[in-house]
């Protein structure tokens, strides 16, 4: 694990964006592991600015690469809706470039049955069958969440939908116009997934508010669910 502390935020973004760019110009088929958040809107931002040379055309053909959306909530799957991860990423990435979009996946498109813990294995397969995700990003929540698993997640977790805590339903509401229409449930990659999937795995955080919990994963000497 390599750790990399930046005084300015711009210069971890900045960072974090040129290993997406690397990856992608080594590999065009690359397969990528998509996180969002405030985190990763200007990590795109940037990575945006990079391919896009002054007259405006692209330096870097995105349209071989596929992308695994980390998580996505339930009942604002729909891609209309401004708070669906979904809409985040065409907003934040995917517009700007010749991605396929049929490419690009998303872990809720397979039931209307949201029950806890229901599964979902052709998200899973799917990134089996294609042979795992060469770079997947990741963000972390104040209260140490990956993706949506929280606090308790088990290290066999897989593709699941979960409940969400009071405290990211406290931060994420603020996302939306009213903030009872947060869902209280998502659909998120689980621990297991991200672990044995992602050849490698970089994760993002900034911010003090994130000091704490980004301490006790760095200093945990083996799996702690919470
Ligand atoms: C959100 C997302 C996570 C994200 C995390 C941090 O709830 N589900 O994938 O990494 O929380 O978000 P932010 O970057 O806005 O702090």
């Amino acid at each position: 694990m390599n750790i990399k502390y930046f005084e300015k935020k711009e210069a971890a973004v900045d960072y974090a964006a040129q290993i997406m760019y690397d990856q992608i110009k080594s590999n065009p088929k690359s397969v990528l592991g998509l996180a969002t958040g405030n985190t990763f809107e200007p990590v795109y931002y940037d990575f945006v600015g990079k391919i896009q040379g002054t007259d405006g055309r692209l330096n870097l053909n995105l349209s071989a690469i596929t992308t695994y959306n980390l998580d996505e909530y339930v009942n604002v799957a729909d891609k209309d809706q401004e708070q669906s991860y979904y809409h985040y990423m065409n907003f934040h990435l995917f517009r700007y470039t010749d991605i396929d979009l049929k490419k690009t996946n998303f872990p809720n498109h397979y039931s209307e049955d949201f029950r806890t813990e229901l599964t979902f294995p052709e998200f899973e397969n799917s990134i089996r069958k294609i042979g795992g995700i060469d770079l997947q990003f990741l963000g972390v929540g104040t209260n140490g969440h990956i993706g949506f698993n929280e606090p308790g997640s088990s290290i066999n977790s897989v593709t699941r939908c979960v409940m969400l805590s009071q405290a990211t339903i406290n931060v994420n509401s603020r996302k939306f116009a009213n903030p009872a229409d947060m869902p209280r449930k998502a659909v998120t990659m689980g621990i297991k997934t991200i672990l044995e999937s992602g050849k490698k795995i970089v994760l993002v955080a900034l911010g003090r508010e994130k000091e704490a919990a980004l301490r006790q994963l760095v200093n945990a000497k083996a799996y702690d669910p919470n």
